[in-house]
C-alpha cells in the first residue's frame, strides 16, 4: 500500500491527508508528555483508548448539534475526520479549581468555582502555551469578535455535555481543554470542534473517592495511566468489564 502523507506530527498524534479532499486521518500515539513536553513516556495502549473515548464523545456532540470535526473510526488507532484551519487557541472550561487556576489564584485544588470559567490561551509551545486575554485575541488576530463569541458558546455546551456524561457514570468533569477550526462552506465559514476529546485533555474525578482518572495520573507519578483510562472507558461502556462473570439470578416463589 502507498505510504500516506504525514501532514504533522504533534505530541500525541498524527494527521495524514484523508482518502477525499477535505479530509484527515488522525492517528493516536501512545506518546505522553506534560510540564510543556518536560516530562514524556510512552505509554502502551493509551491511543487506542483515546481513540475510542475521543470517538465516544465527539459522537455524543455531533448527535446533540454541537459540531465537531469527527467523521468515523476507521481502526484502533485512527478516525477518520473533517480537515480545519485550527485557531491558535486552548480553549479552557473550568468547574472546578485545579491545575494552574489554583496555583494562579491561591485558590485549594477542588474548591466549586462560583459559575464555570472560560480560559484562552495562545497556543505556542515556545511560549509555554500563555493565558491571553480576550483584548490580546482581537488586537492580535487570532480571531474575532464573532468568532470569540462563538467559541465561548460553543466551549459552554460542550461543558454542559461533558459534565452530564461524566455525572452518570460517578464522574467529576473539573476542567478540560478544547481546540477549535474553521471550516469554510461556500461563503460562510463555521466553527467546529477539533482535535480530540480525551482524558488527556481533561480533569475527571471520581465523585465519591475523590480518585483522578486523567492525565493527572501521569503528571503526579500516580499509577498507571492505562488504567485509569481504561476505568473511564468501562463506565461509559466502551470496552468491556473484565472477569464480569454472568450470575443466575435467584429464583423467588
Ligand atoms: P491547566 O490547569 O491550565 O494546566 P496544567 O494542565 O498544566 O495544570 O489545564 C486545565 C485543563 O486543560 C487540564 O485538564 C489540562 C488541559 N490542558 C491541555 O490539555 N493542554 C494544554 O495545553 C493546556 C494549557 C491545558
Amino acid at each position: 500500500m502507498a505510504r500516506r502523507k504525514k501532514i504533522y506530527e504533534g505530541k500525541a498524534k498524527i494527521l495524514y491527508e484523508g482518502p477525499e479532499p477535505g479530509t484527515l486521518v488522525q492517528y493516536f500515539k501512545d506518546d505522553a508528555t506534560a510540564f510543556n513536553a518536560e516530562k514524556k513516556d510512552v505509554i502502551e495502549g493509551k491511543g487506542v483508548l483515546n481513540n475510542r473515548l475521543s470517538e465516544y464523545f465527539m459522537t455524543g456532540l455531533n448527535s446533540i448539534g454541537v459540531p465537531t470535526h469527527f467523521l468515523k473510526r476507521l481502526n484502533m488507532r485512527e478516525q477518520l475526520i473533517r480537515s480545519v484551519e485550527i485557531i491558535p487557541l486552548e480553549v479552557i472550561v473550568r468547574n472546578y479549581a485545579a491545575g494552574t487556576l489554583a496555583k494562579r489564584l491561591g485558590l485549594e485544588e477542588g474548591a466549586a468555582l462560583p459559575r464555570p470559567i472560560v480560559e484562552f490561551c495562545l497556543k505556542d509551545d515556545n511560549l509555554g502555551d500563555p493565558l491571553v486575554a480576550e483584548e490580546h485575541i482581537i488586537a492580535f488576530g487570532w480571531a474575532s469578535q464573532q468568532d470569540l463569541d462563538d467559541m465561548l458558546a460553543l466551549a459552554l455546551r460542550v461543558n454542559d455535555f461533558m459534565s452530564g456524561v461524566m455525572f452518570g457514570v460517578g464522574i467529576r468533569l473539573a476542567d478540560f481543554k478544547i481546540e477549535i477550526g474553521r471550516v469554510f462552506e461556500g461563503d460562510f465559514q463555521r466553527l467546529i470542534i477539533a482535535d480530540e476529546i480525551s482524558p488527556d485533555s481533561c480533569r475527571l474525578w471520581d465523585i465519591e473517592t475523590g480518585e483522578k482518572l486523567d492525565k493527572d495520573v501521569f503528571r503526579r507519578d500516580l499509577g498507571s495511566l492505562t488504567d485509569a483510562y481504561a476505568e473511564v472507558a468501562r463506565r461509559l461502556g466502551i470496552i468491556p468489564v473484565p472477569n464480569q462473570q454472568y450470575t443466575k439470578p435467584t429464583l423467588i416463589n
